[in-house]
């Protein structure tokens, strides 16, 4: 199947308000869909779908596009990988034939390829070793959990892995790019040598790393796959893909620390459990949870460096608007350890007294009790909920017993300064509003009357259009001719393009009753324009012919108006 005939397909199949309900909670709202951007952080929706041109667009960030633009900034993820998932959804049936024309992350693809290949060699391993068995056995893993969480096993041996991608006809570098080997003097070497494999997909159950673990006291204890292509560590939730849908449904999400946490907490019954790949939580972890919940429990040992990274994680969670309490298990224990001797019951009463924010930096966190009322002040500033950040005042007012006002004036004084601005992190940019007005406006009327383009492009030069942005999509459409519609265009628009075309069919911005007026007012304001600076510049010239020509143009335009 052609890539475009796809296309076409898929946008068949497939309504973006449906779609995107399955992410935001959309509100109809006249013309539109409603609901909180995705893609910044807000209190009131400005996040709009269109269903009858099939495009979102968000008037707080500038973000907008059609369903499959949704999907790959959502996921970050590519082209072809939100065209797969999508197809996949509509039940289309996809050829790889399809996507060796579009071509636009072959590598992308290779490497979940590969590792698959891989994956496969490493459970089959597993079955086939006793020691690694026992291994898993002996951490309390039953097979269920092995199997959900597909465990597998990297034999002792310089290069097996290798030698069989290669017989399958992997190329070294295919190998070495997804970081599964290296060849040095001696040929392959495998990354991974007698470890417990613990594969790392993405929120599309794409399989993009892997981490490895040794069965004795060795060190490295863990491995992962280097960074490639498709793998950043600092953006991956162990376990999100499999806890989605739990975490959708208790309303929070369960962070811990390592693997082996996760798979025995949901092997326990929490299966809403996640955990980052050994670093520290990042905005990108959060923006990519926040599609789940608004509520996390943080769980930590209650020795010293349990507490130091609790109280590390803070400030970014409250950047990112989430609820945050802190769990702290027994000194030396973490969630595996403590589920395995205590249960499920006596964990879930943890969870039910899990501390607040500030009760966690008031009583557990040792020192000067006015540094930490400040700590905590400074990390009511960075919430954009204002809602949240007024609760936590009342609840630090509560606790520290001092007089809520006066922790207001100090909060006003810290909020005077500058705050980090979040979206740098984030996608979508502030909108730029320096467009001229009849170039707005004559755009937005072909935008929103499409069957208009004839007579527009008959009357207007598109040399004389002022703002580059706008020229450019102009040109488009003019190109596009007969083909001319929202959905042909989208296809065709960089991403500029887009956030100003899908802003404009969310909200036209001029009096839709008297189109046909407004065209002509725009057309007539941009040729004035253009002959107000020929005329400039046939003066500056001394060129009389071009003035004469000029003035009658201008007496046309005149006489047209009467
Ligand atoms: P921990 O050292 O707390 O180990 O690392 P753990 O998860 O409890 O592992 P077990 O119970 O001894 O098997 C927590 C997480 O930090 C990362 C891993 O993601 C691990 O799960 N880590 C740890 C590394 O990436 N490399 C290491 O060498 C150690
Ligand atoms: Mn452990």
């Amino acid at each position: 199947m052609k890539i475009d005939r796809l296309l076409e397909e898929i946008k068949s199949k497939i309504d973006i308000v449906e779609f995107i309900s399955d992410y935001v909670t959309l509100k109809k709202s006249g013309q539109n869909y409603k609901g909180l951007c995705p893609f910044h952080s807000e209190k009131t929706p400005s996040f709009m779908v269109n269903q009858s041109k099939q495009i979102f667009h968000c008037f707080g960030c500038g973000i907008g596009g059609d369903v499959i633009s949704f999907l790959m900034k959502h996921d970050n993820i590519s082209f072809i990988e939100a065209i797969r998932y999508i197809a996949k959804k509509a039940g289309i049936k996809l050829t790889e034939l399809t996507f060796q024309k579009g071509n636009i992350s072959e590598k992308r693809n290779m490497i979940i390829k590969i590792n698959e290949d891989a994956l496969g060699f490493f459970i089959k391993n597993l079955k086939g070793s006793e020691i690694a068995k026992k291994y898993l056995l002996e951490r309390g893993i039953n097979d269920e959990y092995i199997d959900k969480f597909h465990l597998g096993f990297s034999p002792d041996s310089r290069n097996s892995l290798c030698r069989y991608l290669n017989k399958m006809g992997y190329s070294d570098t295919s190998i070495r790019e997804a970081g599964l080997g290296t060849i040095d003097e001696k040929g392959y070497r495998d990354l991974f040598r007698k470890r417990i494999i613990f594969p790392i997909y993405n929120l599309q159950n794409d399989l993009i790393a892997f981490g490895g673990r040794v069965l004795d006291n060795t060190l490295p204890k863990y491995l992962n796959t280097p960074e490639t292509e498709i793998f950043r560590k600092g953006e991956i939730l162990y376990g999100l893909q499999l806890s989605k849908e739990d975490i959708r449904k208790k309303g929070y999400a369960i962070i811990v620390e390592g693997y082996l946490d996760v798979i025995v907490s949901h092997q326990y019954g929490f299966q809403n459990t996640i955990a980052p790949l050994g670093t520290a939580l990042t905005a990108k972890h959060l923006q990519k949870l926040k599609l789940f919940c608004k509520k996390t429990i943080l769980v930590f040992d209650s020795d010293e460096a349990g507490i130091a990274a609790a109280r590390r994680s803070l400030p970014i969670l409250a950047e990112s608007d989430f609820r945050t309490k802190i769990l702290l298990l027994p000194k030396g224990e973490d969630p595996d350890s403590f589920l395995r001797k205590n249960g499920s019951q006596s964990f879930n009463k943890m969870i039910s007294n899990s501390m607040s924010m500030i009760e966690f930096i008031l009583k557990k966190i040792k020192g000067d009790k006015i540094d930490k009322i400040r700590e905590l002040l400074s990390i009511i500033t960075v919430m954009k909920d204002a809602i949240l950040a007024d609760e936590y005042l009342r609840e630090l007012s509560d606790i520290s017993r001092i007089n809520e006002t006066i922790l207001r004036n100090e909060l006003n004084k810290l909020i005077k300064k500058p705050i980090k601005d979040l979206r740098s992190t984030g996608i979508g940019k502030p909108l730029k509003r320096n467009y001229l007005k009849e170039e707005y406006i004559l755009l937005s009327a072909l935008i929103t009357y499409p069957e208009k383009a004839p007579v527009i492009f008959s009357e207007l030069n598109i040399n004389a259009i002022q703002t580059d942005l706008i020229k450019s999509i102009f040109e488009k459409i003019k190109s596009l001719s007969d083909n001319f519609s929202v959905t042909t265009l989208l296809e065709k628009a960089d991403e500029s393009e887009k956030f100003l075309i899908t802003e404009l069919s969310c909200n036209p911005g001029f009096d839709l009753e008297h189109v046909d007026r407004n065209i002509q007012d725009c057309l007539r304001t941009i040729k004035q324009r253009m002959i107000k600076e020929q005329q400039k510049w046939g003066e500056e010239k001394g060129d009389i012919v071009l003035l004469n020509s000029l003035l009658k143009e201008k007496r046309k335009l005149i006489k047209a108006e009467i």
